[in-house]
């Protein structure tokens, strides 16, 4: 049985101007406890994932990607988000939804696939960015694998400077076993594998 949460719509405007953002923004890898909103959440999915443009044969997203493939998808291990049972949720970007994969404390999982870095169970929620490949390798053959790595970043950095605007931590992490990671979220390492991850939560 599925289950699909509609998130609230982003409420993009107000907050610090970009530049104070940009001089704020560092890793935070230590939380403070109150539950993360779901309006915060459906704001930090956005910044990475919104779409905000459309060329008519295709959409255009807030971050930036070579070609507008969009190869990064997004699972989001919730581990204390209001309105959210802890579990492991697929973002749909086209919805702006959530789909519930299965429940449970998935941020301990991340950890411990992330070399036991804490905070993933520590943040408000986890992030795991995916690349499906073909996407992008299917128009650009092996330059295609460069390319989902520099989306990534960007994705990333969408991310550091919304919850830094927001007034919550980010840490991106790229030290996590592949394998396991992959295993965690269900994806196969071939087509679909896991790139980046992140973790955010208030700050303390
Ligand atoms: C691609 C990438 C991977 C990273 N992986 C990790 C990680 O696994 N664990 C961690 O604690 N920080 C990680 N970081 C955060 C960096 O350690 C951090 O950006 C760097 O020390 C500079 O500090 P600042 O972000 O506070 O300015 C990563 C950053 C990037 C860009």
């Amino acid at each position: 049985m599925s289950e699909l949460i509609k998130l609230p719509a982003p409420t993009p405007s107000g907050g610090p101007p970009v530049w104070t953002v940009m001089a704020a923004r560092r890793s935070v890898r230590h939380y403070g406890v109150d539950p993360m909103p779901l309006q915060v959440l459906s704001q930090l999915l956005w910044s990475t994932h919104g779409i905000t443009g459309d060329l008519g044969v295709h959409e255009l997203r807030n971050a930036p990607s070579a070609g507008a493939c969009y190869p990064i998808d997004a699972y989001v291990a919730a581990n204390s988000v209001q309105r959210l049972d802890p579990g492991l949720y697929r973002y749909l970007t086209g919805d702006h939804a959530l789909l519930l994969l299965r429940g449970g404390n998935v941020g301990k999982e991340v950890a411990r696939a992330a070399l036991g870095q804490r905070m993933c169970a520590q943040g408000s929620v986890a992030f795991v960015w995916t690349a499906v490949l073909p996407r992008t390798t299917g128009r650009y053959g092996q330059r295609g694998h460069r390319y989902v790595f520099m989306d990534a970043g960007h994705v990333g950095q969408n991310m550091y400077l919304a919850a830094t605007a927001l007034g919550y931590g980010c840490c991106t992490i790229g030290a996590f076993d592949d394998a396991e990671m992959n295993k965690l979220v269900g994806v196969d390492g071939s087509v679909e594998t896991v790139v980046y991850v992140a973790s955010v939560g208030p700050r303390e």
